[in-house]
């Protein structure tokens, strides 16, 4: 999945991954990471997103990344806000109240730019990436967020079923990315109805990671 693939699928609209309501394991779990109000929440390859009108509807402050300046673009209208726009190393910043996303490749955003996070929420950004890809996507997550605790969502189907993304990622393969700096716990677990992209069974959990 080079960027080409992705600035395709979001020029033509093919932007299936996108979920019109927030995603319902987010706000039932939410609470587990035990956040203040006002905390700053990082969402990694963020695209444009519900969850983050709901996240910023409750009181938290959000920062994303997200590769396509299109999303960025259709995420600050939908908001109904005006970003200010600035270089952030080999990024852009888009700010408004409450929110930063950097437009551009997660892989050249550093600590320092992103600055402090209290927690990860990765949603369709981990099985997004084919299984290279992963390995420094997980390396690269836990450095800029100092270790940031995480919820992730992860979909798990026979791969040989269907080409991702989404790509499965099973318990074997979250634990052997995570498990030496966090604790995990699966909080839940459940059938994509219909399938995903309506073919293939598949469960979508939710994983809870406490730095140990
Ligand atoms: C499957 S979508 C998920 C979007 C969002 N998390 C959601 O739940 O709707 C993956 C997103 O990652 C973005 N992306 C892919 N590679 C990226 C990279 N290297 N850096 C930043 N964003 C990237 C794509 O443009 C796409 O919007």
């Amino acid at each position: 999945m080079d960027a080409d693939f992705w600035h395709r699928r979001w020029q033509q609209g093919e932007i299936g991954f996108h979920q019109a309501e927030p995603n319902s394991l987010l706000t039932r779990h939410l609470p587990a990471l035990g956040l203040p109000q006002g905390a700053r929440l990082f969402l990694p390859l963020c695209g444009k997103t519900r969850d983050i009108h709901w996240l910023r509807a409750n009181g938290f402050r959000v920062a994303g990344a997200e590769l396509s300046p299109l999303a960025v673009e259709q995420l600050f209208a939908e908001l109904g806000l005006v970003p200010r726009i600035s270089p952030a190393g080999a990024l852009q910043r888009h700010e408004a109240e409450g929110l930063t996303i950097f437009a551009g490749d997660i892989f050249t955003l550093d600590r320092e730019v992103l600055g402090r996070v209290d927690a990860v929420y990765d949603r369709a950004a981990l099985v997004a990436l084919p299984a290279a890809t992963r390995t420094r996507y997980a390396a690269h997550l836990r450095a800029i967020t100092g270790g940031a605790p995480q919820i992730v969502i992860t979909f798990d189907y026979d791969q040989s079923r269907m080409d991702g993304p989404p790509f499965s990622v099973d318990e074997s393969e979250i634990r052997r990315l995570y498990e030496d700096a966090y604790r995990l716990a699966n909080l839940e677990s459940r059938d994509v109805e219909g399938g995903l992209k309506g073919l293939c069974p598949a469960r979508e959990s939710l994983w809870l990671l406490q730095p140990r």
